[in-house]
């Protein structure tokens, strides 16, 4: 898989991309993630990324030229599934999204910043808008930065167990069980003796309730979907 992110302020990604699952997933060769500054495409002489809105609202505009430069040129070197934008107006993200955004080859990521983009980019040349939630970030980087590292634990071999993958919070439509380890003892609070049964049918079980029982308390919305 490979996601091509765009963006006027580079230095936000290189950091939350390069650490951890997503370092050694690119490492393994899994994913390739390239990150793109918007003000290389530019051709004017200032390198101008944006521009004050027409209608002299406050604020300033993305420019759609060095936009579509970038992702022009991208284009024409290999298809691409998705162009995501992403917005506070887009459609909320979730695991749903995750899993399916797992499953395609070449994805750009389009970053929002300042007032937004010249709306021709989100009419011609996006496919997908996404927000990450109902509040106003500074720009669209951290919410690309989380959607990338969403997707790539998904690709098959990125985390070492990949059974964990399927028991993560959201994928049943149920929050995960609590989880413990080692002192089994800890300062007089007891891990449940069920986990330390070795009865792998009442460990089952109890996890099946637990999630159920948390997902009842904490999310009950997840419940009637
Ligand atoms: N840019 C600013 N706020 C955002 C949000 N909530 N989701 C995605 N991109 C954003």
């Amino acid at each position: 898989m490979r996601i091509d992110i765009l963006t006027v302020v580079p230095d936000l990604l290189f950091s939350p991309l390069n650490e951890s699952i997503l370092k050694r997933a690119q490492a393994n060769g899994l994913v390739e993630i390239h990150i793109h500054n918007i003000r290389d495409y530019t051709t004017d002489k200032h390198r101008k990324v944006d521009d004050y809105p027409f209608g002299g609202e406050a604020g300033m505009v993305m420019k759609i030229e060095p936009i579509f430069n970038c992702i022009n040129k991208l284009k024409q070197e290999r298809e691409y599934d998705e162009v995501i934008y992403t917005s506070p107006d887009g459609i909320t993200y979730n695991q749903k999204e995750a899993n399916r955004l797992s499953t395609l080859n070449n994805v750009i990521i389009l970053c929002g910043h300042y007032k937004g983009v010249d709306y021709r980019v989100r009419e011609h040349l996006i496919t997908r808008e996404i927000s990450i939630g109902d509040y106003v970030l500074t720009g669209g980087e951290l919410a690309a930065a989380i959607i990338t590292d969403s997707i790539v634990r998904l690709v098959p071999g990125a985390i070492g167990d990949e059974a964990s993958a399927l028991t993560d919070c959201f994928q049943d439509n149920l929050l995960a069980p609590p989880v413990y380890t080692r002192p089994a003892e800890f300062n007089g609070w007891q891990a449940p003796e069920v986990l330390l049964s070795g009865n792998f049918a009442a460990i089952s079980k109890w996890q099946e309730d637990q999630a159920f029982e948390r997902t009842a308390t904490l999310r009950p919305d997840m419940l009637e979907e």
